[in-house]
């Protein structure tokens, strides 16, 4: 097995994959839209070559399995997702479904006694419809009526999305994996974060993933002339969206560990000369400690109510996602971690402030996540990078590791 001729070969599919976008000269990829047909077509064959058996699941997972020795024996799942944020970077999600894809291939002459799956799923960031996890919340048998509901800005369903890609919802109980029925999951992923730049390492492991708040706070005001409209009689929704795009910013940097974003701000009707009406602001807060984090939701909320009475708005709160903190498992992870010592490698624990589908894994079995250093700390944008040398690294480490729990 040649470690860097698959690490390049990792690579130059990650170059592939950032071609196939849903607009010209960057790379988005949302839920099922046109582009996931030519990925799904790439990652299919190359799951193929690698000797697994590929099927593509009602939510659009796509999903390469490996047969072990003992057909009762759970299955060892890897993966990650293959959809993007908008002009977002070729590594956060594929890099760990291609390591997987890789790690299977490296594997694939030897016949364990656990199946091995590796699966991408088909939508982890939220993109199309706000709310995240649509994929491997399927895998998990929770995609459920409230979120086959959700519509895109298009004003398209989840349901209707994955009806239009030639999928059946009624199909969707077949993509969840029986409780009980999988050992556990791996999943490896850029850091997204500076950390592990910082400590000169390549790779390290994720002890808990940070609890997470998504909701959008939507301001109510009526539009007037610029011009005509005196200050004291305005009802201005953008005014009120500012105060809170502060509080915001004021709230995460006085408390410790607290990460909390507004990374989207609507207006309307956003001419130079005309008081907006409407305005609505994204909310993202994130901390280890699930109360801290709901207490600043809280706080936020009751400011953005208070900005809003004071100019006689009318203020909405649209609710996103209630994710709270996971800890990874302690005793998969410490199996990661000797398996990263074996390879000669110290295992760095790093928290994650990003997301990833193994929050949503962990309600179902033990999950472990492998993390590779980000250069500059820089993610969710085209200058997202890895180093080969910390791509054969990991791979070295995934070999190391599945082949001892594809035993167990
Ligand atoms: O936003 C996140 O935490 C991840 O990138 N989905
Ligand atoms: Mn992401
Ligand atoms: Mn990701």
């Amino acid at each position: 097995m040649n470690l860097d001729a698959l690490a390049d070969s990792v690579l130059a599919r990650c170059d592939v994959l950032a071609g196939c976008s849903e607009e010209p000269g960057r790379l988005t990829r949302r839920f099922l839209t046109p582009p996931f047909r030519q990925v799904h077509e790439h990652v299919s064959r190359w799951m193929a070559a690698a000797g697994l058996h590929v099927r593509l699941d009602a939510a659009g997972n796509l999903r390469g399995r490996a047969p072990g020795r003992e057909p009762d024996a759970p299955l060892f799942v890897v993966g990650s997702h293959l959809d993007t944020v908008p002009d977002a970077g070729r590594y956060d999600g594929v890099l760990g479904v291609l390591l997987g894809v890789a790690a299977a291939e490296a594997l694939s002459g030897r016949r364990f006694p656990r199946a091995l799956e590796v699966i991408a799923f088909s939508e982890e960031e939220g993109a199309r419809f706000g709310a995240p996890y649509l994929g491997s919340l399927a895998a998990c048998g929770r995609l459920g009526a409230d979120l086959l509901a959700r519509r895109d800005a298009g004003g398209v369903t989840v349901a209707e999305a994955i009806r239009a890609y030639g999928l059946d919802v009624a199909d969707l109980p077949a993509a969840a994996y029986t409780p009980g029925a999988v050992a556990g999951y791996l999943e490896a992923h850029i850091e997204q974060g500076p950390v592990l730049d910082s400590l000169g390492l390549p790779l390290g492991v994720v002890p808990a993933i940070l609890g997470q708040t998504r909701a959008w706070v939507r301001f109510a005001g009526h539009a007037g002339h610029a011009g005509a409209q005196p200050m004291h009689l305005r009802r201005d929704a953008l005014a009120a969206a500012a105060a809170l795009v502060t509080a915001v910013e004021h709230r995460a940097r006085t408390t410790p560990g607290l990460r909390a974003t507004v990374g989207s701000l609507t207006v309307w009707p956003g001419a130079t000369n005309v008081v907006p009406g409407q305005a609505r602001v994204s909310l993202d807060v994130r901390h280890a400690d699930d109360a801290v984090r709901a207490r600043a939701v809280a706080d936020l909320l009751a400011f953005a109510r208070s900005a809003a009475s004071e100019r006689g708005l009318g203020v909405e709160v649209e609710p996103g996602l209630e994710q709270p903190a996971v800890a990874c498992d302690p005793r998969l992870t410490a199996r990661l971690a000797a398996a990263l010592e074996d390879r000669g490698h110290r295992p760095e624990p790093v928290p994650s402030g990003a997301g990833h589908d193994a929050v949503v894994m962990a309600g179902l079995c033990p999950v472990a996540m492998l993390f590779l250093r980000s250069p500059g700390g820089v993610s969710h944008h085209p200058d997202e990078s890895v180093r080969r040398e910390d791509v054969r690294a990991a791979l070295d480490v995934m070999i190391c590791f599945l082949q001892d729990e594809l035993a167990r």
